[in-house]
């Protein structure tokens, strides 16, 4: 793949955000970070240090601003749901022009339609990302996951555009494959991460425990999930989802359960609420994802 000098913006330079950030700039590429204000003096000041066993411990001079204020061959969207609203108010379809693309990285299957009524739908190309990586402080990054592995997609979406974008990315250090079928793709990250998600944080015990004392649950909501991914045209195998869960370190916990532990907010309408939507949509039952659902919402609110 070709490795063109991009201008990329960064939308929340946090544990996604600020790794790619910071791989991109170490790469060669011109990286702007978009944060709140302390954020954007942080990283303009001292840029962006990644501690990681994979790609080494570096530190990453990268612009950093408020607001996007000039046109950007793709802009990387790394908030989390809670707050991708407010956050693209950062974004301007005006600044960003026709050309660049918008890449969003949140975990879920409905931002992009969101973003869709924002930007032009040719500029719109969802990514997956595979990897652990938290933000410590502003600016600090730790990634702990052997691998970064990003899966690039867009139906609306120039080849060409994504092929440049993943040559990039690929030479940073990420692994990239760029796919043809966006819901497939959305809702294979999705199959896998809602029984994940929803029982880890509702029992707030790690991935090992869930498969083995909340197992018959477990089963019924792959077998939910996996029926709604069909319906929404992206089939998935449950049986294989359970032989992926069991062979994952036991001690695996979900974003969703470290965000409950440490007060966050959930983003539990993204997935959760999502995969209720679909399934209301296209008249599947989830009374499992449905009282799952019910019940982290309570606990949420209290
Ligand atoms: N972390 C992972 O390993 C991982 C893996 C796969 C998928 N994901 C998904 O990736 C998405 C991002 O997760 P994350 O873990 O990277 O989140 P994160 O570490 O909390 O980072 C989010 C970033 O967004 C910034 N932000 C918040 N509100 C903003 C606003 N209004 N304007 C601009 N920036 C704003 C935060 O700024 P401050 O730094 O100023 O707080 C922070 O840097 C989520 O959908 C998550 O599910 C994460």
């Amino acid at each position: 793949m070709a490795n063109d000098r991009l201008t990329v913006a960064v939308l929340g330079p946090g544990g996604v955000g600020g790794l790619l950030a910071a791989l991109l700039a170490r790469a060669g590429h011109r990286v702007i970070c978009l944060a709140g204000d302390e954020t954007a003096r942080a990283l303009a000041a001292d840029g962006i240090r990644v501690r990681s066993e994979h790609f080494g411990d570096f530190t990453a001079r990268v612009e950093a601003d408020t607001e996007l204020r000039e046109p950007v061959d793709a802009c990387l969207i790394a908030v989390k749901a809670t707050v991708l609203d407010a956050a693209l108010e950062r974004v301007p379809a005006k600044a960003l022009g026709d050309a660049g693309l918008v890449v969003p990285f949140l975990n879920g299957v409905e931002h992009p339609a969101t973003l869709r009524e924002r930007y032009r739908p040719e500029q719109v190309a969802p990514a997956v990302i595979r990897v652990e990586s938290a933000r410590v402080a502003p600016g600090l990054i730790e990634h702990g996951s052997p691998f970064a592995e990003v899966d690039l997609t867009g139906d609306t979406v120039p080849r060409e555009r994504l092929d440049a974008l993943a040559g990039a990315l690929e030479w940073a250090g990420v692994r990239v494959q760029v796919k043809d079928d966006e819901a497939a793709t959305l809702w294979a990250k999705m199959s896998f991460l809602a029984p994940f998600a929803l029982l880890t944080t509702r029992y707030g015990v790690p991935l090992g425990d869930v498969c083995t004392l909340h197992r018959e649950e477990l089963v019924a909501l792959v077998e939910e999930t996996a029926a709604v991914s069909r319906a929404s045209g992206a089939p998935v195998d449950p049986a294989a989802a359970l032989a992926r869960y069991d062979a994952f370190p036991p001690g695996a916990k979900s974003s969703m359960q470290r965000d409950a532990e440490t007060g966050r907010t959930l983003e539990l309408d993204a997935i959760g609420g999502a995969l209720l939507r679909a399934a209301e949509r296209f008249g599947v039952p989830v009374p499992v994802a449905s009282g799952l659902v019910r019940e982290l919402a309570g606990t949420a609110d209290n």
